[in-house]
């Protein structure tokens, strides 16, 4: 059973909080585990949505600690509270918008895993860093530097090469299958391991098929809930 879970990034007001209800009625026969990450100011009434649904709602960040002076923040037992039974740590974006190094990433997972969240832990090459046949090496370091010490929960890791993140572009069957067998390698076998980056309705079966691919993380077509739900459906 792979696990499917949308990001929404910075989209979505409350009147697409119908999409998140079409996603929840729609999963009734998916044979996947599916999640959807809305932003902050929905995740409660997202989470209220789907209650009683497969459907797991979850946050795009947390902030270790659990409560104190840190202005703009929110913590995992706050964003359980709320509802969230997941938090994507470390994507891409937070790594270069927001400057989140690995141990910062690390930090957040575990303290994700303290709430029991499960924290899906991103970790991808850019362009430069793949053409310069650095990307196993790069991921060995994301790797080492970003993932709690095991045996605290349930964990996933989104493989997610930042130049095919909203480009449309996806790397080859043999480049997905080359990282992930790479990742079980260095995090160990038995992780859930998601590939993201431009999964659209006509590639998610082709991507969920590659050897060592648990699972996919969507962001743009995770908007509209025709297309997520025809992600989840692909290949099960
Ligand atoms: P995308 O984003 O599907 O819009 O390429 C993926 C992600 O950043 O998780």
């Amino acid at each position: 059973m792979a696990l499917i879970v949308g990001n929404w990034k910075m989209h979505g007001l409350r009147a697409d909080l119908a999409e998140v209800e079409a996603v929840a009625a729609g999963l009734p026969g998916v044979g996947h585990r599916v999640g959807l990450c809305p932003p902050l100011t929905l995740l409660a009434q997202a989470a209220g949505l789907a209650e009683g649904t497969a459907l797991m709602v979850g946050a795009q960040d947390v902030a270790p600690g659990r409560f104190g002076a840190m202005t703009g923040d929110v913590s995992a037992v706050m964003l359980k509270d709320a509802g969230a039974r997941l938090v994507i740590v470390g994507h891409s974006e937070r790594r270069q918008h927001h400057g989140e190094t690995d141990a910062m990433v690390r930090a957040k997972a575990e303290a994700a895993l303290a709430e029991g969240l499960m924290p899906i832990i991103c970790v991808g090459e850019t362009e430069a860093q793949r053409d310069a046949g650095e990307t196993l090496a790069v991921l060995t370091a994301q790797l080492v530097g970003s993932l709690p010490a095991p045996g605290g929960g349930e964990l996933a890791i989104a493989y997610e090469p930042v130049w095919a993140i909203g480009t449309g572009r996806t790397p080859t069957s043999e480049q997905v299958a080359q990282a992930h067998a790479h990742i079980a390698a260095v995090a160990g076998a038995g992780l859930s391991v998601l590939y993201g980056g431009s999964v659209k309705p006509g590639n998610a079966a082709e991507l969920l098929a590659v050897p060592g691919v648990g699972g996919l993380l969507v962001g743009g077509a995770s908007l509209k809930a025709a297309d997520f739900l025809a992600i989840v459906n692909a290949g099960g």
